[in-house]
C-alpha cells in the first residue's frame, strides 16, 4: 500500500471547499506521458494554480501503473523544488469498477472516480456507496456520476433522458457518501461535442439543470466533465498540415467560466490537450520533414501545452493565484 499523502498528494476536499468559496473550479488535466504532465505542473507552477492530475484507464495501461506512481512522486519533487506550494491531487479517471479504484488507491492516488452512470440508479448507488467505503477508510476522496454524457454518435443526444435528474440527486449523494457529484448538463467527450448545420452556434449548456442540483444539494461539489473548447487555432493547425479533423465543436470558454462561478468545482479538459499536441508536432512534420529527432516536435509540443494550460488556468476556470 502506497499512501498518497507519502507522496505530499492531497485529497480534494479542501482544494473543492476553497474552490466554492472563491468562486472558481480546479481544473483536471489528463495525462498519458511525461510531456504533458511536466507541461501540467509547469502551467499550475507559473500560475500558482491547484490542479488536480487526471488518469484514465486508457492512460494507466498505457504509461504503466509503477511508472506513473514515480511520476506523480516525481512532479511532487519538482514542485517542492522550484518553491511552490500548490496542491496537487492524483485522481483516477472513470473508473468501472470496485477493484480498478482499489488497485489505484493503493497505488498512491489520492481521489478516485467511480463512475457507475451507466447503472440504473440503484447499481450506481451500491457501487459508489462501496467504493466511497473503502476510500474513506484512507482519506481519499471519491467522485460519482448521475446522467449520461451526450455522445454524437448518439441520435437522442440531445434528449432530456440523458441529462442529470435533478430530483435523484438528493438521494444520490445522500445514501453513497460521495465527496463529489459529475453531471451531464450537455457536455461530452472528445472533439466532437455538438452537431451543428452550418451557421448554427453551440447550444448553451443546461444551466437551469446545474441550479436545480444546486438547490437541492447546496453547497456541495459538482465535476463538469467533457470541458474542451475545441479551439479553431488548433484544429485548423492541425488540417492545414495535413489533418481531417471536420465539424468539430466544444464548448465556449464564457460558459465554462460562468460554470466555474457556482457550485461547480472541478473541470475536466483532456481533448484540448491533445489538439494542442498535435496541431504542434504536424506543424513541425511538415515544415521541418528532415527532422526526426523526438525532442524537436515533443518540446514544440509541450510549449504550447504550457501556454494552454496557463490560458485556462487564468482566463477559464480561474484558479490562477489560488494556492
Ligand atoms: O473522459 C475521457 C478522457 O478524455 C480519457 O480518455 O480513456 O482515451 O484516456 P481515454
Ligand atoms: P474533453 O474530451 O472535453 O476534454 O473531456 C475530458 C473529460 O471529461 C475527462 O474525464
Ligand atoms: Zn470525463
Amino acid at each position: 500500500m502506497h499512501s498518497y499523502k507519502e507522496l505530499g498528494l492531497v485529497n480534494t476536499r479542501n482544494m473543492f471547499k476553497k474552490a466554492m468559496a472563491g468562486k472558481y473550479a480546479v481544473p483536471a488535466y489528463n495525462f498519458n506521458n511525461m510531456e504533458q504532465l511536466q507541461a501540467i505542473i509547469t502551467a499550475c507552477i507559473e500560475t500558482k494554480s491547484p490542479v488536480i492530475l487526471q488518469v484514465s484507464s486508457g492512460a494507466r495501461k498505457y504509461a504503466n501503473q509503477i511508472l506513473l506512481r514515480h511520476m506523480a512522486m516525481g512532479a511532487m519533487e519538482i514542485i517542492k523544488t522550484a518553491g511552490s506550494n500548490i496542491p496537487v491531487a492524483l485522481h483516477l479517471d472513470h473508473g468501472d469498477t470496485y477493484e480498478l479504484c482499489v488497485s489505484c488507491i493503493e497505488s498512491g492516488f489520492s481521489s478516485v472516480m467511480i463512475d457507475g452512470s451507466a447503472h440504473k440508479f440503484e447499481d450506481n448507488v451500491a457501487l459508489t456507496k462501496k467504493v466511497v467505503e473503502y476510500a474513506h477508510k484512507y482519506d481519499v476522496t471519491v467522485e460519482g456520476e448521475l446522467g449520461v454524457l451526450a455522445g454524437i454518435e448518439d441520435e437522442v443526444s440531445h434528449e432530456a433522458s440523458h441529462y442529470t435528474h435533478p430530483e435523484e440527486v438528493e438521494e444520490f449523494v445522500k445514501k453513497s457518501g460521495v465527496d463529489s457529484l459529475a453531471i451531464s448538463i450537455g457536455t461530452s467527450h472528445g472533439a466532437y461535442k455538438f452537431k451543428l448545420k452550418p451557421g448554427e452556434s453551440v447550444p448553451p449548456l443546461r444551466f437551469d439543470i446545474l441550479e436545480e442540483v444546486e438547490r437541492r444539494i447546496p453547497g456541495f461539489s459538482i465535476v463538469l466533465h467533457g470541458a474542451s473548447s475545441v479551439t479553431e487555432e488548433y484544429v485548423a493547425l492541425i488540417n492545414k498540415y495535413g489533418g481531417k479533423l471536420e465539424n468539430t465543436a466544444g464548448v465556449p470558454e464564457e460558459q465554462l467560466r460562468k460554470a466555474a462561478t457556482s457550485a461547480v468545482c472541478k473541470i475536466n479538459i483532456d481533448s484540448d490537450g491533445r489538439l494542442a499536441m498535435t496541431a504542434k508536432i504536424r506543424e513541425v512534420f511538415a515544415t521541418n520533414p528532415k527532422e526526426f529527432d523526438p525532442r524537436k516536435y515533443l518540446g514544440p509540443a509541450r510549449d504550447e501545452l504550457v501556454k494552454m494550460y496557463k490560458h485556462k488556468n487564468e482566463h477559464v476556470v480561474g484558479s490562477a493565484g489560488k494556492v
